[in-house]
């Protein structure tokens, strides 16, 4: 399979030469000139460890989790000091479970608020345990609009596959009445050994029913560093359930705003992902800027030294090509499940015709998307086999790289 994930990248991309990320960073971040810039602030800590989740995590300490606060709040004024004051669209805090550091939300917030003016909210993950009143209270009263809740199951024969404990819906359904925000995601996965179009269904309804405006619905994706049993259910099942469980959500007068994600209105959003640009802090946490990409180290300890040093706790960067970054961006934007023609010639001051006019044919004639005023939609076909590549792409990169990222603080070169 790597040999057919090397072809399209040389296609794509036309050119043989693999992504090249190396030591080879930049002090300072250029991100003035980038619009729809958004945030992330990433929190590794949890109180327990899943098995099957590939995210940079550890277990919850205190100390170390003050101290690990103490050098984000250092890294946000390494990146921002001496920029003026940019308008940025959201901030996003991912994990981990970042409710673990509560009372230093406020300061992250605070400290990114000196240098961003925050347009379209601030969003929060959390596990269930976390979902009461006075955790959301208190989520409020800092200024957090989204929160996106780590379901992943409601039924207890999924929740022992992937080891996760019971979920008190009634306790969370009557927080989440008492304490309202704009949106309310929940995630799940799918594709799980013997699950039915039936039981996503009934996950979906539970979900709308106890409070949630947005779902996430996540094919599973088995990481070869995870040390978790679960296989991957074949791929001619995993269409069927997808196709269905689509359709459901299309009968329930529910809208796709995102390849995984549905929403019961226009208001509710939660994606830290579809944005053009993005500046990430903590550990694990990627930038991407007009020309280039960077990733944080995943060591949380090398991660505080290197602040402390006043150097950025970059591990790895990328610089595109053109035509790297045209990829780059096609893809992220495809998650939306629509390119709009007219975005990406004010972002690249190039016509996407010319560029890839071809590709967009071959995608028309296939099926997979359709054309109406300068905007690409994905067609129910396209979205499963975008569903499909995402699959190759995350265990041909994302796996990769994080594989190494996880045994090396620094390692000197990855080409993938
Ligand atoms: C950072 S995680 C978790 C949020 C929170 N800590 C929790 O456990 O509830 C974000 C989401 O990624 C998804 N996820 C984690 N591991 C996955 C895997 N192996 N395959 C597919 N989705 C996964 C889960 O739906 C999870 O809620
Ligand atoms: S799924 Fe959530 S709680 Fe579990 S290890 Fe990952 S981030 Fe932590």
């Amino acid at each position: 399979m790597s040999k057919i994930v090397n072809l399209a990248r040389a296609w794509l991309t036309r050119n043989r030469r693999p992504f090249i990320f190396t030591d080879k960073n930049d002090e300072e971040l250029i991100y003035m000139d980038c619009e729809n810039l958004g945030l992330y602030v990433h929190i590794p800590f949890c109180k327990s460890i899943c098995s099957f989740c590939p995210y940079c995590k550890t277990i919850y300490d205190k100390e170390k989790c003050n101290s690990y606060i103490d050098s984000l709040l250092r890294e946000i004024e390494l990146v921002c000091k001496g920029k003026p004051k940019k308008d940025v669209t959201s901030l996003y805090f991912g994990g981990g479970t970042p409710v673990l550091a509560l009372d230093r939300l406020e300061d992250i917030i605070s400290a990114l608020e000196k240098h961003f003016n925050i347009c379209d909210g601030i969003g929060v993950e959390l596990h269930p345990s976390n979902v009461d009143v006075d955790t959301l209270r208190k989520l409020k009263s800092i200024g957090v609009t989204k929160i996106s809740i780590g379901i992943q199951s409601f039924q207890k024969k999924y929740q022992n596959i992937l080891g996760r404990n019971d979920i008190d819906i009634r306790k969370m359904a009557d927080a989440l009445k008492q304490v309202h925000f704009e949106t309310v995601s929940m995630d799940f996965i799918f594709a799980l050994p013997t699950q039915t179009a039936d039981d996503l269904k009934k996950d979906i309804d539970v979900a709308f029913e106890s409070g949630a405006n947005h779902i996430a619905i996540y094919p599973f994706i088995d990481f070869t560093f995870t040390k978790s049993s679960v296989k991957e259910m074949p791929k001619k099942e995993k269409r069927k359930l997808l196709d269905e469980i689509t359709n459901y959500c299309y009968q329930k007068g529910l809208k796709r705003d995102s390849i995984w994600t549905f929403s019961k209105d226009d208001k509710a959003r939660y994606s830290s992902m579809t944005r053009d640009c993005f500046l990430g802090f903590g550990c694990s946490a990627t930038t991407l800027l007009k020309d280039s990409f960077k990733i944080n180290t995943f060591d949380t300890d090398a991660y505080c030294e290197k602040v402390i040093e006043n150097t950025l706790p970059t591990s790895l960067t990328i610089k595109f090509t053109l035509r790297q970054r045209m990829v780059y961006y096609l893809f992220w934007k495809a998650y939306s499940t629509q390119v709009d023609s007219r975005d990406f010639e004010e972002f690249f001051e190039k016509k996407l015709s010319r560029y890839y006019g071809f590709e967009l044919f071959l995608m028309k004639a296939f099926g997979l998307i359709k054309e109406s005023n300068k905007v690409y939609k994905m067609t129910l076909k396209g979205a499963f086999y975008y569903h499909y590549f995402e699959n190759f792409y995350t265990l041909s990169y994302i796996d990769k790289m994080w594989s190494v990222m996880r045994k090396e603080a620094f390692p000197k070169r990855i080409e993938l």
